[in-house]
């Protein structure tokens, strides 16, 4: 395992400590997407007696928790997930991340929002001061896409459209360089704002609740 993935492996292993004094037997967990939440899928299926199903931000992981025989739920039977355990591709000190390198930040952003806590796994190479280093996922109408790039330049990004990516929902996306994110509550609400646009990787409006961050000296618990 590379270094890196160790890190993940500790993190999911330090959510899997930090939900199993919280299920009940009628719990529904919310189940992210990625190389990080695949390795803590993999050690949830240790505690499946424990709760009573799941709801998954993509397909793909809907695929690999139904794998382990965790009953997967669509999310229009649920009216509360216990917790939303996910990855993401950058997290400032305020827990504001940067989400989508999968291209799952829509269903991301509905499994984070029907969530009672929100919890972030990632390894130290995650960490940033400043949020944009990494291209910001934008999930945009197909129609839309030439619009939304348009937009997206008049507020300073250089948006490149991830060619041959469709969605869980039929959609494109584009990934947005060169920004420099001082004030990611603001740049969430205007990318929102633009028709066409679809979802936007910026968790700032509702953060995580709390970061699992892997590093060479251990697991750090961010709040
Ligand atoms: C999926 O769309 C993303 O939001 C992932 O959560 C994010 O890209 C982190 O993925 P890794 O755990 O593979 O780095």
């Amino acid at each position: 395992m590379s270094p890196q993935d160790q890190l993940k492996h500790a993190v999911a292993r330090a959510a899997i400590e930090y939900i199993k004094p919280k299920l009940t037997p009628d719990a529904v967990l919310g189940i992210g997407t990625g190389s990080t939440a695949n390795f803590f899928i993999d050690m949830l299926g240790e505690l499946k007696y424990d709760f009573a199903a799941a709801v998954a931000s993509s397909d793909a992981s809907a695929q690999r928790l139904q794998t382990l025989g965790i009953e997967v739920l669509d999310c229009n039977a649920v009216s509360e997930l216990l917790v939303y355990v996910d990855g993401a591709d950058e997290s400032n000190p305020n827990l504001h991340l940067i989400k989508g390198g999968g291209a799952a930040l829509t269903r991301e952003k509905i499994v984070c929002a029907v969530a009672r806590e929100f919890v972030c796994i990632a390894d130290e190479s995650k960490w940033v001061d400043i949020l944009g280093r990494f291209p910001l996922p934008v999930e945009v109408i197909p129609m839309a896409r030439s619009f939304v790039a348009r937009e997206l330049v008049k507020l300073g990004g250089a948006p490149v459209y991830r060619e041959g990516v469709i969605t869980d929902n039929g959609n494109v996306i584009l990934d947005v360089h060169n920004l420099q994110i001082l004030n990611p509550v603001e740049l969430e609400t205007k990318i929102n704002q633009i028709t066409g646009v679809v979802a936007n990787g910026l968790f700032a409006i509702k953060p995580a609740d709390v970061l699992l961050l892997g590093t060479k000296e251990g697991v750090k618990v961010i709040r």
